[in-house]
């Protein structure tokens, strides 16, 4: 995929907008409590207050209404942790879209308030996007986590700013599940698991297309144990997908790749903290128990999957890892990941929890700092904000 990028770029005394995704979670008393995006997006930032440039930088917190300013949707806190990771002062700009003085001076940097206060961000206005393509000489995407979104600082704004590129951040996770998905070291080991089928239905199929083998955890293993005639009790599944689940197995065996089907399991007859955890057989569970992970031979037998792997893709804990006594599944196939040779590629909120909970965040060849974009990637759609940036690097 051509697209221009920034360190290609001579940014010297230039106005740069840098779109980041900054939307970090934060507690219930406004305190960031993952600074991890913000971490991820010192890079460009540095790199273009190295060259002298004057940033600015956008971003999304939330889904706030647009022309309604709310204290609680403010990127203040992400404004105070920015100037500490940053050693210099980051001014949060109220009001900044017709303002000729947003740009800071050379070698200055401000966080321009959340962009999703502005009237038409979300529909991609057009009158927006030039409004905010006059603010700078150099647009730059760096939110690949926010890829996904055709919205005004995202999308439009990249179709009128004299120029318009891909921040070090995006470059890289554009480049890391490219190398996984494009053309793999193989075998490809995916693993797509969480609660429901329907949501990942796209991404399993077009994962079917590609991978050598297609390992499924959570619910979504149990539609498929189902479909595959195992009694799942009351099991958390989808019992009208189970024929899209066969063509999934059918697809896949077309092509001599496998979707393993756990052969033991760990089941309770409740779902809480205190379930009792018990193991069964995949052919022996009770009408009143209930899956919530898989059992110790299934884990042996995809640790072996992932031993062998090439390249594995990981999306999605295959139980319920945060009760400890439904974590052993998870923490098997982490540790199997963490011990591969394998390229090695994790993403979305759940798979990061479980990385960071299992200790093995060093051990990942990349984590994604996406969540929807990554998933969205993985289903093979075209992303819009790449998409203008392959534009524009050829007009
Ligand atoms: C995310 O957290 O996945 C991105 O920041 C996108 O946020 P959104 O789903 O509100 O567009």
């Amino acid at each position: 995929m051509a697209i221009l990028r920034m360190t290609d770029l001579d940014l010297r005394g230039k106005r740069v907008f840098i779109r980041s995704d900054l939307n970090v979670p934060l507690d219930e008393r406004g305190r960031i409590s993952d600074d991890t995006r913000i971490r991820a997006s010192l890079d460009a930032v540095r790199t273009a207050l190295a060259q002298g440039a004057r940033v600015m930088i956008a971003s999304h917190l939330g889904r706030p209404k647009e022309g309604e300013f709310k204290p609680a949707d403010s990127l203040a806190p992400v404004a105070r942790r920015l100037g500490e990771l940053l050693g210099q002062e980051v001014p949060l700009r109220q009001d900044w879209v017709d303002d000729p003085g947003t740009a800071p001076a050379a070698g200055q940097v401000v966080l321009l308030e959340n962009c999703r206060l502005n009237v038409g961000e979300k529909k991609d206005d057009e009158g927006l996007a030039r409004r905010m393509a006059k603010l700078c000489d150099v647009y730059v995407n760096d939110a690949f986590a926010t890829a996904h979104r055709a919205e005004a600082t995202t999308h439009g704004i990249a179709r009128f700013a004299p120029v318009a590129c891909a921040g070090p951040l995006m470059a890289a996770e554009v480049e890391a599940l490219t190398k996984a998905l494009g053309n793999p070291a193989r075998p490809l080991v995916a693993i797509v698991a969480g609660s429901k089928v329907s949501t990942k239905l796209t991404i399993l199929e077009s994962l079917a297309d590609k991978v050598d083998q297609l390992i499924v955890g959570g619910g979504i293993a149990n539609t498929f144990m189902s479909a595959s005639g195992l009694s799942i009790g009351r099991s958390l599944s989808e019992r009208d997908l189970e024929d899209e689940a066969k063509k999934v197995i059918a697809k896949a065996s077309a092509r001599g790749a496998s979707v393993p089907i756990p052969v033991d399991v760990v089941v309770a007859s409740e779902f809480s903290a205190t379930a009792e955890a018990r193991t069964r057989k995949a052919d022996a569970v009770g009408p009143d128990d209930m899956i919530l992970d898989i059992g110790p031979e299934t884990a042996t037998m995809l640790s072996e999957i992932l031993a062998n792997a090439g390249t594995i893709v990981w999306n999605g804990p295959v139980g319920v890892f945060e009760y400890d006594q439904f974590g052993n599944g998870t923490k098997t196939i982490a540790h199997a990941i963490a011990n591969s040779k394998a390229f090695t590629l994790a993403g979305g909120g759940d798979t990061i929890a479980a990385i960071t909970k299992y200790g093995i965040t060093d051990r990942l060849s990349y984590i994604s700092t996406a969540g929807g974009a990554f998933l969205e990637f993985l289903e093979g759609k075209k992303l819009p904000a790449l998409a203008v940036l392959e534009d524009r690097a050829t007009t």
